[in-house]
């Protein structure tokens, strides 16, 4: 369960397709994002938070390696990865967290499991449309499976991240619940107001 507020339209995934270069690119940097996430939070944290360090780090490397596949994908297609306009979508949505303890840790690891949401979310349709053949990329074997085993991960990772704010903070299970709907219902009016570019956490209306 990814716990998501609004569900993409899904015609986004063979739009997608037809993007796949930009999304490639946008989606390495995501990659490269959700690492610095990871290891900031253990700056953060690390040191105070019993028990937060390890299965952070282990996100971090997992992330890495996303980002190491994606760089691959990109280079086999010829292209570089490139200078990077990142989306607003991660400040706006960061921007629900509360400032003090154990409120704004339990708010970050919220929001980090629905950007895992939603990237899975997206990765999914992208990855039906590229098996259906959509779009350029639709012979494409390799992708089709780098995608495959990807969203299995984002789908993980969410369920950690919500394991992790529940361990992390201590909060009681029906304040938990309350909280993830509440950041999934501010995540769903964040992508919603957002421009709709070829990226995955874009606006998907066109
Ligand atoms: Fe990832
Ligand atoms: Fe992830």
């Amino acid at each position: 369960v990814l716990h998501l507020a609004s569900r993409t339209d899904p015609g986004w995934g063979d739009w997608a397709c037809a993007h796949v270069d930009a999304i490639l690119a946008d989606h390495a940097h995501c990659e490269k994002k959700a690492a610095s996430t990871a290891i900031n939070l253990i700056f953060r944290y690390g040191g105070e938070v019993p028990g937060i360090a390890a299965p952070l780090s282990a996100l971090a490397r997992e992330e890495l390696e996303h980002f190491e596949l994606v760089i691959a994908q990109l280079h086999r297609r010829g292209l570089e990865l490139g200078r990077h306009l990142p989306s607003p979508y991660a400040a706006e949505l960061m921007a629900v967290c509360r400032k003090g303890e154990p409120a704004r840790l339990l708010d970050t690891l919220l929001c980090c499991a629905m950007i895992e949401a939603r990237s899975c979310e997206r990765m999914q349709l992208l990855h039906a449309a590229l098996e259906r053949g959509a779009g350029p990329a639709g012979e494409d074997r390799a992708l089709v499976d780098l995608y495959a085993s990807l969203l299995a991960c984002e789908a993980r990772h969410h369920a950690s991240y919500v394991d992790l704010a529940r361990e992390a903070t201590g909060v009681a299970e029906p304040v938990l619940r309350g909280r993830l709907a509440e950041i999934a219902a501010h995540e769903a009016a964040v992508i919603a107001r957002l421009p709709s570019a070829p990226r995955l956490h874009d606006n998907a209306a066109r």
